[in-house]
């Protein structure tokens, strides 16, 4: 009988053969995920022998790893500023740079803020959650094109039971009626230019939703077209933070200084430009 510390060694030799990103980790968190047990416990009971059926379930999944599929989609969730999300092909995977967003309202709101919050395309939710949980009298709108994104958001709000706080609403940002409603409004909007398609990781170019990445030839047309609609319906002093490109700092700039009182960029941790923050 294999051990998990003798399956784990297989599979990582395997996806690192493959390119496969974080091939270690992703062997222990498919493991973890078919054991039913947290990374932490597999890396504690690395003896434990494995039953054929959990070996066999491993391996279906770990095949499909081995073909680049994301390992939060094959599993289901993602973890967010410390919650869990669950996710699917038709969300994109919440990525840790999202969080400086959380955090820069944690810094500058108290827990009991309690004016309203519009999260534009929220995709699995990950920002309107999140905003909900640590700030529990605001209230959170949020937005998709996306139908299926939006049930995967409403999913997540009832399981970490904040789906009373958040009023979800399919649509396009430009019919947006909430704008003028909002003391904060969120946008992670797609940001990729499409000519970057070919230097995307495989992982993300086949399995995550193209319209939650790419925006147009410089990746700034959702940005564009959110400028056009809040020139017509936001108040003076509403807060807009979106995330962006590390080089797109100075077009957003551009972008948004004939409709905002302020701007500024926010830096991610590893130095790079990552969110836009305009007071109007
Ligand atoms: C980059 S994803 C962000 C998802 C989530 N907010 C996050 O931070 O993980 C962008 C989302 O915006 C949505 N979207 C794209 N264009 C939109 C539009 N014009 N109006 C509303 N939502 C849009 C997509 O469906 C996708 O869910």
């Amino acid at each position: 009988m294999l051990t998990c510390f003798h399956v784990l060694k297989l599979w990582e030799q395997r996806f690192h053969k493959q390119g496969i990103d974080s091939p270690r980790l992703s062997a222990q968190l498919l493991l973890a995920h078919t054991l039913a047990i947290s990374k932490m416990d597999l890396l504690l009971n690395l003896g434990l022998e494995l039953g054929a059926l959990d070996l066999e379930a491993f391996e279906g999944l770990a095949k499909r790893r081995l073909q680049g599929e994301p390992v939060a989609y094959l599993v289901g969730s993602r973890e967010f500023y410390g919650l869990e999300f669950m996710v699917g092909p038709e969300v994109l995977i919440p990525r840790p740079e999202t969080e400086l967003i959380i955090d820069y309202l944690r810094k500058h709101y108290a827990p009991d803020f309690s004016g309203t919050i519009l999260d534009i395309g929220t995709g699995s939710g990950a920002l309107a959650v999140t905003c909900a949980h640590y700030f529990s009298q605001a209230m959170i709108l949020a937005t998709d094109l996306s139908w299926p994104a939006l049930l995967m958001a409403q999913k997540n709000a009832v399981q970490h039971g904040v789906n009373a706080q958040i009023l979800f609403t399919q649509g396009d940002l430009a019919q947006h009626v909430y704008c003028h409603q909002a003391d904060i409004i969120l946008a992670n909007l797609p940001y990729v230019p499409e000519r970057d398609k070919v230097n995307l990781s495989h992982e993300v170019v086949n399995y995550e939703p193209w319209e939650a990445l790419f925006a147009g030839a410089d990746g700034l047309d959702a940005y564009r077209y959110l400028a056009l609609t809040l020139q017509a319906k936001v108040l003076p002093g509403t807060l807009l933070l979106c995330e962006i490109g590390s080089d797109q700092g100075l077009a957003m700039e551009h972008l948004f200084a004939p409709i905002a009182q302020q701007i500024h960029i926010l830096k991610d941790y590893s130095g790079h430009h990552r969110v836009v923050v305009v007071v109007f």
